[in-house]
């Protein structure tokens, strides 16, 4: 018994050994691979130049909650500003319920934009006013027209990209990440974004077409121009008309369109941990029960 259980110790250790020379010849690969890119752009530093700024966020943290009225003011930016180039194909338009609206004022805006249907009698396809099952349409009528639309780059899709978006934080903050259970990489990314467009620093040379902005995650500039000013949108709640406010409530609009059921997901995590904690405490006392009248 006591060789089988040494046996399986060593074969554990020799195997944590083997994966971790293994991990660390990655590592070294990688770090050689980063080197190389590094010198053929010339020294330049790995994007995004600038990361974003860590913003706070009602639906950030274990109790975190989205705020309705800054949804719905999101909802006004995206229908718009950004919808006039971003579809949100796995958004329908329904769950706008979800952010205080009757089910007629759905039915009321979903009229607002086309979608195809078809085929008909005829076999022919048609163009119909959008109905609340519909999902946010892309205002181009396919991926190749909407990069020729935009320089060649097309507009990405917005339903899941406040998830799909996020910069790696690094050595150590990716460790107290995990403590303080930061989610939030993708709306501050697209907040940092939207407020970062700035003028090309001297000796900075971008291709034509392209608008430098140092928090763009790919590159040095992108193909979107600034695409939202002060006083573009007008909020009816009195919430200041300011491209930071804007960009603020898109990114948590965005995060709702990504992730619609976050309040319940971090709600049942909670009761979860409680009842782990609960649970813990119910198997100590079991066991002190049970060796109460044993000797040790
Ligand atoms: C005139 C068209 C247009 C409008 C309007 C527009 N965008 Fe874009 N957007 C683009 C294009 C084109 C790209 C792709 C850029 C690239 O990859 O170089 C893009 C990319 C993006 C990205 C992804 C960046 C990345 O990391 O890949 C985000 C986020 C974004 N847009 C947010 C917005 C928001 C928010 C709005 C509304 C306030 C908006 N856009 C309005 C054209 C537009």
């Amino acid at each position: 018994m006591k060789k089988l259980v040494t046996g399986i110790l060593s074969l554990a250790v020799v195997a944590g050994l083997g994966a971790g020379m293994v991990f660390a010849q990655e590592t070294g690969e990688h770090k050689a691979a980063g080197a190389a890119a590094e010198e053929e752009h010339g020294g330049t530093p790995h994007f995004p130049i600038h990361k974003p700024e860590q913003q706070e966020w009602s639906f950030a943290g274990p109790f975190g909650h989205y705020d309705k009225g800054q949804l719905q003011r999101g909802l006004k930016v995206y229908a718009e500003v950004c919808s006039a180039c971003h579809s949100m194909n796995l958004v329908s338009f329904r769950t706008l319920e979800d952010l205080g609206y009757s089910e007629a004022q759905v039915k009321t805006f979903a009229a607002n934009y086309e979608v195809q249907d078809g085929p008909n009698a005829e076999g022919e396809m048609f163009t119909r006013k959008a109905l609340p099952s519909d999902h946010f349409p892309s205002p181009f009528p396919n991926v190749e027209a909407a990069a020729a639309a935009n320089n060649g780059a097309a507009p990405p899709d917005f339903s899941l990209i406040a998830k799909a978006r996020g910069v790696e934080r690094g050595f150590p903050t990716f460790i107290f990440d995990m403590f303080t259970q930061y989610q939030e990489g993708g709306p501050d990314y697209i907040h940092a974004l939207l407020t970062g467009y700035q003028e090309a620093p001297k000796g900075v040379e971008i291709s034509e077409g392209t608008h430098y902005n140092p928090y763009f995650a790919n590159a040095a500039a992108l193909a979107m121009a600034k695409p939202i000013s002060d006083d573009q949108v007008t909020y009816d709640d009195g919430s200041p008309q300011t491209v930071e406010q804007y960009s603020r409530d898109i990114s948590a609009f965005l995060m709702w369109a990504a992730e619609p059921h976050l309040e319940d997901r971090k709600r049942t995590g909670f009761m979860v941990m409680i009842f782990l904690l609960i649970f813990t405490g119910l198997i100590y006392l079991t066991k002190k029960s049970v060796y109460a009248n044993k000797e040790h």
